[in-house]
């Protein structure tokens, strides 16, 4: 099985050396096909996001890619955006679950975020109509709406879930919102045996802060859904333990939610369990369930057990130690 490996920048190459390593250890043969992109990339292909990378993906149609670093407020257009659209990758998916042997003030959270991938604030159109005064387009279009609304639908249907909760701002943002709340509610009418709530954006950081037990699936538009995405990942033991994946029809990226960490990288502290996570993902949707069960335990094990865990999660230890840690316990 071949699948597209972008290694990204930062922690990124460390990470996802960790998740390959992982997955052979667990028996599974994969023919990785390295694709650039990032900082890096446009250092060594002139491009960030070479369109010899998106074709590689479009021939194999699933990729492992580690965070891409994009500069704050100038040079070129986050590569995670372009490569989003580009694919039309519209579904990011980020299981959120209380992890054994991590300590958070939430014991039983277990909720799935989806977040429309190629919309909204982060279509990236933004224009200077006089000096100091920027326009953003918020771009809302019913096909979008309606396909992530439904993709959460069938995905509680799929996992065995009961709830949609639709997160929005319509009071405010009337006509956007207006739209994509009148999509969920049609969407909605087709999963009679699935409760449907809407909910304001503000409302649900509240709730998720006071008890994050009460959701099961999140649906909203991409800005909300990265930052509830973070929030998130901070209820269950931080941006170094939350899978992600951004799909589409035809093509697949599993990422983790986290960045590319500049303070860390190159240090050998980066903690490699959300891209390994991920990894486990990809090994589900091609097929390979056993495979990525057994990760899945493995990292289980390891974090209950506690030894050679990163700093993040109060250890001492490395991507190293962990890695071999997470790959002991594939047989346990
Ligand atoms: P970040 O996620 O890289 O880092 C935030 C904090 O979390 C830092 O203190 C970092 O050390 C820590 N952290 C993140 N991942 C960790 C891990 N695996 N193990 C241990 N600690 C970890 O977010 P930040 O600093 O906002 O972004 C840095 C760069 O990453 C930016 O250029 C941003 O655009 C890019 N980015 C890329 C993403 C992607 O490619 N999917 C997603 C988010 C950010």
């Amino acid at each position: 099985m071949k699948v597209v490996l972008i290694a990204g920048d930062g922690i990124g190459p460390e990470v996802t050396a960790a998740a390959q390593e992982i997955i052979s250890a667990a028996g599974v043969k994969i023919d990785w096909v390295p694709a650039a992109a990032g900082l890096g990339a446009a250092e060594t292909h002139g491009e960030p996001l070479p369109e010899e990378t998106l074709d590689l993906i479009r021939k194999h149609r699933v990729a492992l890619k580690g965070p891409c670093t994009t500069p704050v407020g100038k040079g070129f257009r986050s590569i995670n955006v372009r490569l989003r659209k580009g694919l039309d990758l519209y579904a990011s998916v980020r299981p959120v679950k209380t992890l054994p042997g991590v300590k958070t003030p939430y014991t039983d959270v277990d909720l799935v975020v989806v977040r429309e991938n190629t919309e909204g604030l982060y279509a990236g159109l933004e224009h200077q109509v006089v000096p100091g005064v920027i326009e953003s387009l918020r771009v809302i279009t019913r096909a979008a709406c309606e396909r992530i609304v439904r993709y959460a639908f069938d995905l509680a249907v799929r996992t065995g879930r009961h709830r949609v909760t639709f997160c929005h701002k319509a009071d405010v943002m009337r006509l956007t919102d207006g739209l994509f709340l009148e999509c969920a509610r049609e969407v909605a009418d087709d999963f009679p045996f699935i409760a449907f709530e809407e909910k304001s954006i503000d409302n649900v950081c509240l709730e998720l802060a006071l008890d994050p037990t009460k959701y099961d699936v999140l649906v909203m538009e991409n800005l909300f859904g990265d930052v509830i995405s973070d929030l998130c990942a901070g209820l269950v033991g931080g941006l170094g333990v939350v899978p992600g994946a951004n799909l589409g029809a035809r093509y697949a990226v599993f990422e983790a939610v986290h960045g590319s960490a500049p303070d860390i990288a190159g240090k050998g502290l980066a903690n490699p369990i959300a891209v390994v996570r991920s990894a486990a993902m990809m090994l589900d949707y091609v097929g390979e369930r056993k495979a990525a069960e057994r990760i899945e335990r493995a990292v289980e094990t390891t974090l209950q057990a506690g030894v050679g865990l990163t700093r993040d999660l109060g250890g001492t230890g490395n991507t190293a130690t962990i890695t071999a840690e997470i790959i002991k316990n594939l047989g346990a």
